[in-house]
Formats: structure tokens, C-alpha cells, sequence
């Protein structure tokens, strides 16, 4: 079983004051993900579950706690280093596709390479080569708004590994899909844990969570499990055959 902890957190916090009354959106909140798991993080509409999304995704700063990216203090880099990492370790796919309508899959899936400052040559063979994983080559170089909603989500997914990133982080990326293309999403977002990828999703859908290798359950901005038993004292994951298993799937 790969043990590389790819994100702790320990006793993250996020306050929003909405001008009358102070929202502690997400308390205490301290969880671990290793390499090439892939996570669900399940609980009621409003418990914080997109609010610690966007913290681990460094697209907002919690109020309190630590957050350490493979044993580094993420937080205290500089906005330009966090930008930096953003791109190069983390990819998103979001409930609504967010791909521009009127560029190909191709300009789509570019753009975050020109960001990382790839050369045209390379820029090719990893647009190719994330197409090629989510089984969308033939789609290359359609208009992103000719897609079916299901190819649209799984370009976003494309773009979201076409930078080689460490971690993929999704806020209900199938929320918008009917029952098959949701198989097909979360079929491939499981073939990419298992090329060791590590995925953190959010989701209300158990199915999806049962499709995952944990479930971290929060309520009312608090994790009240972490899909974690203590066996003997011990730290042992609840799953019994751990993330590198899958490949057997
Ligand atoms: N920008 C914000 N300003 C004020 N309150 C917010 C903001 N974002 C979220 N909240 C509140 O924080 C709580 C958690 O929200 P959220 O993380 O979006 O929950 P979930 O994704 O589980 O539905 C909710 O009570 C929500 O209303
Ligand atoms: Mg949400």
C-alpha cells in the first residue's frame, strides 16, 4: 500500500461574517489523503463541504489551522507561489463545466499549459495524451459548446490532469449528469486514483462515495468521520484493501 501522505490538515477553520452574525462554516477540521486514493467528502447541503474544498484547493485561505501539502506549509507560500502551485499540482472540475463555449477542447486544454509555460511541442503531447485518458481523442478539435454535457465534463476532467498535477479535487463534478455519464465520470476519476493519481471529490450521491475508497463525513462544518476505524488503537483505514488494490478492479 503507497503511504506517501499527499495533504493533512490539521484543525482547519473558515468563519464567514455576514455582517450580522458570525457563520463558522467549517471547525476543526483535520483529515489526511495519501497518494492515489480517491476520497469522497459527503455530508448535509450547507455543512462545508465546498468550503473545505476551496481551502484545499488554495482558492481561499481558512481562518485557523494548518494545511500541509506532501509535509509543506502550503499557507504561508506567497500568492504568486500559491498561484504557481495551483496550476502545476492541482486540477479542478467543478458541478457546472467552466470550458470556454467557443474554443476548441484543444485551445481548452492549452491554456493551463501556456500558464506552466510549456513549449508548443510538449503542449501537444500532453493535450493528446489527457484526451487519450478519458477516451475524448476524436474530440480534439470540436467547439467546446458542440460537446454533450457528458464530454464536456470529461474534458474538464482532461484539462484537469493535462499539467500532471498531484491532486485532483472535484465539487460535485457529476451533478449535472444523468445516470450513465455519472458511471462514466466517476468510472474514470476511479481509473486515474488508480494510476495513482490522488482524487478528492465532493458529492451528496452515496453511490459515488461507495465508488470511492473512503468517505469523509461532515456535519455542520465538522468532520464526524473520516472513513477511518481505530482497530487496536491503531490508525488502519476502514477500506480493507487500501487504494493500490483498485488496480485489480
Ligand atoms: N462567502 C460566504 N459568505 C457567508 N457565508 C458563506 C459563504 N460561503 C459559504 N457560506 C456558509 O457556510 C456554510 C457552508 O457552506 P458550503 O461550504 O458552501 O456548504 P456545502 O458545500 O456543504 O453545501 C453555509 O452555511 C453557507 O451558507
Ligand atoms: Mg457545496
Amino acid at each position: 500500500m503507497n503511504n506517501e501522505v499527499i495533504i493533512e490538515t490539521r484543525d482547519l477553520g473558515k468563519d464567514y461574517f455576514d455582517g450580522e452574525n458570525l457563520i463558522q462554516a467549517l471547525r476543526c477540521a483535520s483529515m489526511k489523503v495519501h497518494k492515489g486514493e480517491m476520497v469522497a467528502i459527503m455530508g448535509p447541503s450547507g455543512s462545508g463541504k465546498s468550503t473545505l474544498l476551496y481551502i484545499l484547493g488554495l482558492l481561499q485561505p481558512p481562518t485557523g489551522g494548518e494545511y500541509l501539502f506532501r509535509g509543506q506549509n502550503i499557507l504561508e507560500f506567497s500568492r504568486e507561489e500559491q498561484a504557481r502551485f495551483r496550476n502545476r499540482q492541482l486540477g479542478f472540475v467543478f458541478q457546472t463545466c467552466d470550458l470556454l463555449p467557443n474554443s476548441t477542447v484543444y485551445e481548452n486544454l492549452e491554456l493551463p499549459l501556456i500558464y506552466a509555460e510549456a513549449d508548443h511541442h510538449n503542449r501537444r503531447r500532453k493535450i493528446l495524451g489527457a484526451l487519450d485518458r478519458v477516451g475524448l481523442s476524436h474530440r480534439v478539435d470540436h467547439w467546446a459548446n458542440r460537446l454533450s454535457g457528458g464530454e464536456r465534463q470529461r474534458a474538464a476532467i482532461a484539462r484537469a490532469l493535462v499539467n500532471n498535477p498531484s491532486l485532483i479535487l472535484g465539487d460535485e463534478p457529476t451533478g449535472q449528469l444523468d445516470q450513465r455519464n455519472t458511471e462514466i465520470v466517476v468510472e474514470q476519476l476511479r481509473d486515474i486514483a488508480t494510476q495513482g493519481y490522488t482524487v478528492v471529490l465532493v458529492t451528496h450521491e452515496e453511490e459515488i462515495g461507495q465508488a470511492c475508497d473512503r468517505v469523509v463525513r461532515i456535519r455542520d462544518g465538522m468532520i464526524v468521520s473520516n472513513g477511518v476505524e481505530e482497530v487496536n488503537g491503531a490508525d488502519s483505514r476502514a477500506f480493507a484493501q487500501g487504494p493500490s488494490s483498485s488496480v485489480a478492479r
